[in-house]
């Protein structure tokens, strides 16, 4: 299966993908491209460091759609059948979820559908909720609403600040993430095309 991974900044989850291929965690699959938006995204430089082929692709005061168009070129000239989403701190156009339909998986650090869009870790503090964690789903054109892959939990602690939650959170978002895509690769959760969930 061929993986391309979206980013803005720091790229861990990104890193725990890219190594998990690379030790044959996630089998017969391979990172074709990490592309970010942003220059000067931290996670650029940990792609390079694991052999993967980096592009970026900044807004630049075009159109979403001018945007998207141009990410989607990349990926699709590099055959990729699976768009990850980690990090990447932009919604996708229509014509980039029908260009990847059933294809693209984002990482959320909530227990969806709680606390949506962004600052979970703060609104889930702020709530008061004792528990809370991370969730892989599909992409579809609803912000972080598609069909759940998987979620992993955690507690929340009395003396919680949204950086010790986050970290905490983050913790379970590498494995959750390579746990999800390695069922993706093996097929477990969907035929692709069409897609058919049987979780
Ligand atoms: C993660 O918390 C992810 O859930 C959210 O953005 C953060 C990205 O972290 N969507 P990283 O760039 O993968 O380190």
């Amino acid at each position: 299966m061929k993986i391309g991974i979206l980013i803005s900044g720091r790229g861990s989850n990104m890193m725990a993908i890219v190594d998990a291929v690379n030790s044959g965690e996630i089998p017969d699959s391979e990172v074709a491209v990490v592309v970010s938006d942003k220059a000067d995204a931290a996670g650029l430089d940990k792609a390079r460091e694991r052999g993967v082929e980096t592009v970026v692709i900044e807004r630049k005061g075009r159109t979403r759609e001018a945007h998207d168009a141009e990410i989607i070129a990349e990926l699709q000239k590099r055959g990729v059948e699976l768009v990850c989403l980690a990090g990447y701190m932009r919604l996708l156009s229509k014509d980039f979820i029908r260009a990847f339909e059933n294809r693209i998986v984002n990482i959320h650090p909530s227990l969806l559908p709680a606390f949506p869009g962004l600052d979970a870790q703060k609104q889930a503090i702020e709530h008061g909720v004792k528990l809370s964690g991370c969730t892989v789903h599909f992409v579809d054109e609803k912000l972080d609403a598609g069909p759940i892959i998987l979620q992993k939990a955690v507690e929340v602690r009395d003396d919680d600040t949204t950086e010790t939650l986050s970290a905490r959170i983050l913790e379970q978002e590498h494995a959750a993430y390579v746990e999800a895509v390695k069922i993706l690769a093996e097929g477990q959760a969907c035929t692709l095309p069409p897609v058919v969930f049987c979780l």
